[in-house]
């Protein structure tokens, strides 16, 4: 049987289970997949989206075009759903420009000092298109490629896998890489991101997802309060380079380890800040060992959506949506103004290339590189 095939069987195996156990049932809420044309990218390439909702209707729609997730619907506090992240309402938008909406963000997620770095003696230079470096992989980096897709149901829910192929020399890096990345909608309203590569040389790799979150819906980020598992964070240059110091956050605005609205301190006069243009930072993930470890937690005390982020990444970057500047108009006609979304992209330090005291970023010819983060969808005060 084909998978799609066993896809169709997923909502009867469902909802048989629920009867056989007594569990009550509400009407249309079994998990399933669906799968639509999408559109065409301007070379003619077809671009699909999937649409997965879970038992609890949480719905997590994705196109093959940069693994994009285009929206993502959640419960507030009263069980209505809202769509928590930014974006277009059609591929032409994400066509057009975007600031990488809801991609996987590849080769390199964040920035390589001027696209340069040096790998077994040789020295290596990638495309540069944020002032002098390199940002996340370049001018056409995996966020504008189709990826191929295959739904699948597992243990933990329904998702799907996406496949893309970077060959030797793509945007100046070195070696074929082969990527998965794998989205998985679970019942207990958790996004599992599960990213995987091989390579036929050796080459520096820091996949994340660039999703733009706003859990009121609407409006700005501002009141959003945030705890982070960070008890240090790395500076940057005013091109948002490290310097390679690794800093405490106590005593500064960047100390979340205890909970505070992102608006508290985002104006305060501090030199990181305004290079910035406010929070646009790497923080050093404190865990016990390797695994998942607690990264983020974002509260909206007005919706009551909460999000939780747990990772097997070293980094965590918080970019408090700095650069929007109303002039993207994005769903529902809305204009994007500044600190309409956060961004938290589980990562590897920016710059790792270059920096020889941060974690590797380096993978080699017969070694499997596998990264996982898992979002977890609640409310506050929960039930
Ligand atoms: C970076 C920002 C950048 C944004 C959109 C974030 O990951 O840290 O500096 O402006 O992505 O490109």
């Amino acid at each position: 049987m084909s998978r799609t095939l066993r896809l169709m069987w997923l909502p009867i195996i469902l909802g048989l289970l629920a009867c056989s156990t007594g569990t009550p049932r509400s009407p249309a809420l079994e998990a399933h997949l669906t799968r639509e044309p999408f559109g065409t990218t301007p070379t003619g390439e077809p671009v699909e989206l999937l649409t997965l909702t879970n038992a609890h209707g949480m719905e997590l729609r994705v196109m093959t075009f940069g693994g994009i997730i285009v929206s993502l619907k959640v419960p507030d506090r009263t069980g209505t759903l809202g769509d928590v992240v930014l974006g277009y309402d059609s591929l032409a938008g994400y066509l057009r420009s975007s600031p990488y909406f809801g991609a996987i963000v590849g080769r390199y997620g964040n920035r390589i000092a001027r696209g340069r770095f040096a790998l077994h003696g040789t020295e290596y230079q990638l495309a540069t298109n944020n002032g002098p470096n390199h940002l996340h992989g370049g001018i056409r980096g995996f966020d504008k490629v189709v990826w191929g897709v295959e739904p699948f149901q597992g243990d933990s829910g329904i998702g799907v896998r996406l496949t893309h192929t970077s060959p030797d020399g793509d945007e100046g890096y070195p070696g074929a890489l082969q990527a998965s990345v794998t989205y998985t909608l679970t019942d207990r309203n958790e996004l599992i991101l599960d990213y995987q590569a091989t390579t036929d040389r050796a080459t520096p790799i820091n996949l994340t997802q660039h999703s733009y979150f706003n859990l009121a819906g609407s409006g700005d980020i501002l009141g959003h309060e945030l705890t982070l598992s960070a008890e240090r964070f790395t500076p940057v240059d005013s091109t948002l380079i490290p310097t390679g110091e690794i800093a405490s956050v106590a005593g500064t605005p960047f100390d979340f380890r205890t909970p505070h609205a992102i608006g508290e301190r985002i104006g305060a006069d501090e030199e990181q800040l305004r290079r910035g243009g406010g929070y646009d930072h790497n923080f050093v993930l404190t865990r016990s060992g390797p695994g998942l470890a607690l990264a983020a937690r974002l509260v909206d005390s007005v919706s009551g959506r909460t999000l939780e982020i747990r990772t097997t990444e070293p980094g965590i970057q918080f970019y408090s949506g700095n650069f929007l500047d109303g002039s993207i108009t994005g769903k529902g006609g809305v204009a994007y103004r500044r600190r309409t979304g956060l961004c938290l992209e589980t990562q590897h330090f920016p710059d790792s290339p270059n920096q020889r005291v941060f974690p590797s970023t380096i993978l080699e010819p017969g070694q499997t590189y596998r990264s996982q983060t898992v979002w977890t969808f609640g409310v506050w005060p929960s039930k």
